[in-house]
């Protein structure tokens, strides 16, 4: 982290044209004065009458850290600095200025108004943020101080380097701002492979800088058990090893960090599928196939969609006593209302290996997969519903539509959804179901590295067989599933309240980027998520579309090429996006001159 504060640093301001700030996410509503900007004088002081717990002043404290140590030059401006004749200005930026306000910057000022308001679903983060011409404070109010760390975040991409050693502020700037949804997340699978307490806290600074509020943590899969439960601690001798064990102190240190920059941490358990390490531990009974080939060279016997196999066992008896105790566990853990609780991907073949399930089906028949998947809402969900009364459920889509749906799953669970894009998203809003998007063709972060699975024959072929088709290697996913890779722009341009009614509209909570991590530990998590997750932060913050209702993906290039800069310099190891060159010269790099091609 030091050694990219140190690089950023020496990067100096080879010219004397006004700086331009491009802060992302893009705020609702900005406007720029003429006056030229204003310096800071020495350390701005926090002036607040209004904080809770010091979340504000420890806030502060991190922001004038960055704002002081890094001296932002931004690295991608939206004016036009290339020789090719300059395209209109589509944002509103502030205006070439050469001339500076006399009246330093002094102070913060910073007025909430409900400083008790908790941070869980729903709670106001908007604020405004106002520099007059002749005032030497920043003005900041918000109904809560989660807001006004949203405020914090956009301040510290408005000061930057006077080009030598001071700082200055682009003013007068009046900003009135706020979330566009009220849930916008990213999904970490800490499952698949370890992410190490450090590298999770990398991903919160990055979420924070960008204005994301919840960090969906997908602990467990089949493949590892990761978290220290008390009242079962051999379920951790299904870690990867002893240090790759989140302890009950890691799992507070997490929740605090994060609640302290404005993000809320939601738990998944998965459940009844994608379970088998760790539960098995307790009592292999609980877990039906787990010894079982997967058996993809083998589809109709297939008991999983990857290795290893393993589902809790829907009829037997003490899964729900197991379940409880681990939930209610956890629940006492995270203090957010809402717990995830899996759902998806349920093997009909893996519970073959059950002979309590087996049994259940003989007893009757006319039974099915579906009144399989119900007997474990009738009997899971209780229990997860009965932790307290603001508890709200999340489960993916599969529970409600997939082979294997459950007949009535309560309307009140909210569903993420992963399938069929806006056919999905549609179906369920229409069925009352609030939806988080999470589609697979859309914002999967893991989607296009090929396929993990070893032995596969299928990359072992010299030629195309057919050269006008689309084959394994030549032209198509390369074991992929949800091949292509997204690109920013993939995930920018995703209008998913298309055709849907202003009822289902109502329905969207926002938007989840799932990073599953088969094929990623610590050396890749952030570049993975970073900058990616950036371009659904401004989609879910502020939309992609501006003020005419035209996408505005051609001035968030600038945004997000800079933003890339911005994260690395503040310790979060971002990919990089395009050749720096392309950065350097604002849209040099596009694929058509026409800045309208994108609508
Ligand atoms: C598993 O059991 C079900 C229900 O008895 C049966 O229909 C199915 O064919 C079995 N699967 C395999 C691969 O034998
Ligand atoms: C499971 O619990 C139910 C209800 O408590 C009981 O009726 C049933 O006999 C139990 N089954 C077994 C196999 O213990
Ligand atoms: C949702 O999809 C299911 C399964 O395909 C279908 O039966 C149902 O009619 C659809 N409902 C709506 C409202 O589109
Ligand atoms: C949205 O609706 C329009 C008009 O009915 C239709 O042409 C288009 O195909 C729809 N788009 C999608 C993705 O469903």
């Amino acid at each position: 982290m030091q050694i990219s504060r140190i690089c950023t640093v020496l990067v100096t301001v080879t010219s004397t044209i006004a700086v331009s700030v491009n802060p992302l996410p893009a705020p609702r509503e900005i406007s720029w004065g003429a006056s030229g900007p204003k310096p800071i004088a020495g350390q701005l002081a926090l002036n607040t009458q209004t904080d809770k717990d010091g979340i504000l002043s420890d806030a502060w404290d991190r922001t004038w850290d960055s704002i002081s140590n890094l001296k932002w030059v931004p690295a991608a401006t939206e004016a036009p600095i290339s020789s090719f004749e300059p395209f209109p200005t589509p944002t509103p930026s502030p205006p070439k200025k050469t001339k500076r306000a006399s009246t330093p910057l002094q102070s913060v000022h910073v007025q909430v108004q409900n400083t008790e308001a908790d941070l869980q679903h729903g709670v106001d983060e908007s604020y405004t943020l106002d520099v007059e011409e002749n005032s030497d404070s920043v003005t900041i109010k918000a109904e809560t101080v989660w807001g006004a760390l949203h405020a914090f975040t956009t301040l510290q991409q408005l000061i930057i380097s006077d080009g030598q050693d001071g700082l200055i502020i682009e003013q007068p700037v009046s900003i009135k701002d706020s979330p566009l949804y009220p849930y916008r997340g990213i999904m970490l699978d800490t499952g698949r492979n370890f992410i190490s307490v450090p590298k999770i806290c990398e991903q919160l600074q990055g979420m924070s800088l960008s204005k994301l509020n919840v960090l969906h943590w997908h602990l467990d899969d089949s493949q590892s058990w990761p978290v220290w439960i008390d009242a079962y601690p051999e379920m951790v001798k299904d870690a990867y090893s002893p240090r790759e064990v989140y302890t009950r102190r890691d799992l507070h240190h997490i929740v605090d960090f994060a609640r302290a920059r404005g993000i809320r941490v939601i738990p998944e358990i998965d459940m009844p599928s994608h379970s088998s390490s760790g539960w098995k531990q307790v009592d292999p009974d609980l877990i039906a196939c787990k010894d079982s080939w997967w058996s993809n060279d083998d589809w109709p016997h297939h008991t999983a969609v990857e290795p290893n196999p393993g589902q809790l066992d829907i009829i037997y008896n003490k899964t729900y006593e197991v379940v409880r105790n681990v939930y209610n566990e956890l629940s006492d853990v995270f203090p957010d209302h809402w717990f995830h609780v899996g759902g998806d991907e349920i093997q009909p073949n893996c519970f073959n290996f059950s002979t309590h399930v087996t049994n259940w089906f003989a007893e009757d028949p006319s039974r099915t997969y579906h009144d399989l998947s119900q007997y474990w809402v009738d009997h899971a969900v209780p229990i997860f519903q009965q932790y307290s009364k603001e508890r709200r459920l999340i489960m993916w889509e599969d529970v409600v539509l997939s082979a294997e749906n459950a007949h009535d799953v309560p309307k009140n669970i909210v569903m993420q959804s992963w399938n069929n894009g806006l056919q999905y998203i549609s179906n369920l809003t229409a069925r009352g179901y609030d939806v988080i998007v999470s589609s697979s063709d859309f914002i999967y972060l893991d989607c296009g590295h090929g396929g993990f699975v070893t032995n596969d024959p299928r990359y072992n072929v010299m030629s195309n067989p057919d050269p006008n088709t689309p084959s394994f290697n030549y032209g198509g996913i390369g074991g992929s599933w949800c091949g292509p890779y997204k690109t920013w722009q993939r995930i920018y341009d995703f209008d998913f309240t298309l055709n849907l009614t202003e009822a289902q509209t109502k329905h969207i909570l926002g938007a989840t980027a799932p990073l599953w991590t088969e094929q990623v530990d610590d050396v890749t998590v952030s570049s993975m998520i970073w900058p990616r997750s950036a371009a659904l932060a401004e989609l879910v913050w502020s939309g992609n579309r501006d003020a005419d209702g035209h996408k505005r993906t051609t001035s968030m290039t600038q945004r997000i090429l800079n933003f890339r800069e911005y994260l690395v310099a503040n310790g979060v190891q971002a990919q990089a996006l395009v050749p720096k060159y392309c950065l350097q010269h604002p849209h040099a790099c596009d694929l058509y001159r026409d800045q309208t091609a994108i609508h």
